[in-house]
């Protein structure tokens, strides 16, 4: 590990032998994806002109691309190797919004870890993850990318990716650099759409969007990359107040900022600049300290500089920032990849991180009548429906440049694996895709349903239908997928649906017509043996939604932490278009926040997921009532399995501070935490709350702990009504 002092000294020795040209090459990446070291990068590396490269995975090219800068440039200063590296490498995670619902930060930091060391052998020592922009809108392709809506599950997810990515020693053997991404608010995007506008008022910035990129901050994360999108009038990418006042000055960010790919350029697009000379100068005068793939910096930093617009030193300060991540990296004391000193990729541990990864982010929605778990000692036969039943692609999700795959194991496959000798496993993928209007297979897939004991539907989105500029303004299973729903329930046999997807769909139109909903998001490599021991009770599904899923898109954005409004709706003040003639004249009824066609509640909400075990919760209790600033209350409740099973329940607590000087959430998540009971077991479950935990922005952008009443939930939902209070006292404000 390199000691601070030291550090910064080398830097200010390197920095000061370098001509401008030389810094102006160090802030300027170029994307390397043509498989070997083509003249034009070996020359610009000669040169001294590229201080990183993407996208090149091939040990072999990146340690040639290495060699030249090191051996055959002026001072011999080592490569930033980026690549995404979102959810896995060779072995894929579940996508990041399935790790979301494991709520199991070890276990998604065990992923990052697996994928960093993994990404190791190719070369690669810096990944564009964690992706930490908080959405609210499933619409939003890259909600799949995010770790939902939530700001405690994404602080504490994104400190874990951080974690594991980085290792407990940046510059040792298998740790790569992290890039949180994209500051920010990037998840705010009008209506879903990619790369639209975001506006966000500055108290909900600080209170949602930044928090945690402060935590990844705080976690040592090495870069950031900036957002695509304009923020409040200002793209991110030119914008000073993000990039200098909140990372810089308030949070003491030492890492350095890469914009997004040709993002600087694009601010003459935004209509921000009229040419790219002027972006590069409002880039650079705001922040960014290194230009992805665009030329902008390479073609017009240096005469910036010479006409006196951009000082030296800014220059020199985003050097410094990138030479001291290449210093903590070790690049300089290794720069080259020996594959042979890291573990083998898709060994043993990264298969069963990524199994396990995959069984704890499946979210069970509904079980009527317990037609989960099937079993296979009691059934003859069962019939396999739909298009991702066996799609190995499609099961590995958005952002899997490098994923083998070979490895993945479809659900069909662990399904034949598991009860194939017992249970005559039937097969017709009914559509060729889930988007698919031809339903010519439907009455074949219907006989085989009539004629087995359970039809499982395996339905949902392909990868590509989520991700990058994959928003959806229909976010309904695409295709005639509830039409072969329909056809399956008419048979009579119990159908259970297996819904792979980037994001919370609508499921309103099909959730009556099952009796049972697995959803798996994109579960990855190992996520076909995961979804078949779910199936057939062999585990206990566990996994908790990190997103809200609303009943139709009109309600979006609907999250569990909205603010209560002056109106709040409930069950006696609703009216509905189908009674507004006979309820709403005769009383006040529909005066309230909810929309005429659809319930004021969502589908399923947040933390919402079922279990095989029983689990019920009791007597929750604070350990005082009253505490001062600076003080913590224990809450604690008893949390009982009185199933049959054991199994894991993710246990939730919730706050809302009922007056504050800004309007607060009905509910913010406070804690959570995995445990797993025996079946007949209780335990008692506490959270230790500090009273900085419950710091917010406030009207003047401090950060505060006011005084006054709080309410405390605990349980296995938002919707938990399990509640106790306590009050802060002391009117001295807390600064945190
Ligand atoms: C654009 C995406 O927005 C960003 O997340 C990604 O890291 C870069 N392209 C590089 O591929």
């Amino acid at each position: 590990m390199s000691d601070p002092q030291t550090t910064e000294q080398r830097v200010a020795r390197l920095l000061g032998q370098m001509t401008l040209a030389e810094k102006i090459g160090q802030m300027s990446q170029r994307d390397a994806s043509d498989g070997y070291a083509p003249d034009y990068l070996g020359d610009g590396l000669r040169a001294g002109c590229i201080g990183s490269v993407l996208n090149v995975v091939d040990a072999d090219v990146v340690n040639e691309l290495q060699r030249i800068a090191i051996e055959e440039s002026r001072l011999g200063v080592p490569l930033m190797v980026g690549r995404d590296v979102i959810h896995g490498f060779k072995t894929v995670m579940p996508i990041p919004l399935g790790q979301a619902a494991t709520w199991n930060p070890e276990l998604v930091k065990e992923g990052a870890r697996v994928a960093a060391l993994e990404a190791a052998t190719a070369g690669v020592n810096w990944t564009f993850a964690p992706m930490i922009d908080i959405s609210r809108d499933p619409r939003w392709g890259r909600i799949a990318e995010s770790l939902g809506e939530c700001v405690l599950l994404t602080n504490k997810l994104a400190v874990a990716m951080v974690e594991g990515f980085q290792g407990d020693d940046l510059s040792a053997t298998g740790s790569i650099a992290a890039c949180a991404k994209h500051f920010a608010a990037y998840g705010a995007v009008e209506s879903g759409r990619d790369y639209a506008t975001t506006n966000v008022p500055e108290t909900e910035l600080r209170n949602v969007y930044l928090r945690p990129f402060r935590a990844a901050v705080e976690a040592g994360v090495t870069t950031l990359m900036t957002s695509f999108s304009d923020l409040n009038g200002v793209p991110a990418t030119g914008n000073e107040f993000l990039l200098r006042q909140v990372l810089r000055d308030e949070w003491g960010f030492d890492g350095f900022v890469v914009s997004d790919w040709d993002s600087i350029r694009q601010l003459q697009i935004h209509g921000l600049t009229e040419n790219d000379r002027e972006s590069a100068f409002e880039a650079a005068t705001a922040g960014v300290d290194m230009e992805m793939h665009g030329d902008a910096y390479s073609n017009h930093l240096a005469a910036l500089v010479e006409e006196g617009r951009i000082s030296i030193d800014a220059i020199d300060a985003a050097v410094r920032n990138i030479l001291r991540a290449k210093y903590r990296l070790g690049l300089f004391e290794n720069p080259y990849t020996k594959p042979e000193d890291l573990p083998a990729v898709a060994n043993d541990h990264a298969l069963e991180t990524a199994r396990q990864a995959a069984l704890q982010s499946v979210v069970m929605l509904k079980n009527d009548n317990g037609a989960l778990p099937l079993s296979a000692e009691s059934m003859s036969s069962v019939a396999i429906i739909g298009p991702l039943a066996d799609a190995p692609y499609q099961q590995l999700g958005t952002w899997i440049f490098d994923g083998d795959v070979d490895l993945s194991i479809t659900p069909m496959h662990a399904i034949h694996s598991l009860v194939g000798r017992d249970v005559d496993v039937r097969y017709v993928r009914a559509m060729d895709n889930s988007r698919s209007k031809i339903n010519a297979a439907f009455d074949e897939a219907a006989e085989i349903a009539q004629e087995s004991d359970a039809a499982i539907l395996f339905l949902g989105e392909e990868s590509i239908l989520s991700g990058e500029a994959r928003s959806r303004a229909d976010i309904n299973l695409p295709g005639d997928q509830a039409e072969l729903v329909r056809r399956i329930r008419a048979t009579g046999t119990p159908v259970i649906a297996v819904i792979l997807a980037g994001r919370p769909l609508t499921l309103t139109n099909i959730v009556d017509e099952v009796d049972a909903i697995l959803f798996a998001w994109h579960p990855g490599t190992m996520g076909g043996p995961a979804i078949a021991d779910l199936l057939f009770g062999i585990e206990s599904p566990s996994g908790k939604l990190p997103a809200t899923f609303a009943r139709m898109v009109g309600q979006i954005p609907i999250y569990y932490g909205q603010k209560n409004t002056g109106r709040p709706p409930s069950p006696d003040n609703v009216a509905h278009i189908d009674d507004i003639d006979t309820r709403a004249p005769q009383t006040s009824l529909g005066m309230s926040a909810f929309h005429l066609d659809t319930c004021f509640t969502p589908l399923f909400a947040f933390g919402h997921g079922l279990s095989y075990a029983a689990f019920e919760y009791e007597h929750i209790r604070t350990n005082t009532h009253k505490i001062r600033l600076g003080e913590t209350v224990t809450i604690s409740v008893e949390l009982a399995n009185r199933g049959d099973v054991a199994a894991d329940e993710v246990v939730q607590l919730y706050v809302r501070d009922l007056v504050a000087s800004i309007t607060r959430p009905v509910k913010e998540l406070k804690g959570f935490r995995r445990v797993r009971l025996e079946p007949g077991q209780t335990v008692t479950v506490d959270f230790d709350l500090h009273t900085d935990d419950l710091a917010f922005y406030g009207r003047n952008m401090q950060l505060i702990t006011e005084p006054g009443e709080f309410h405390a939930w605990i349980g296995g939902s938002s919707e938990t009504q399990l509640r106790t209070e306590f009050r802060i006292i002391d009117s001295n404000r807390f600064p945190g």
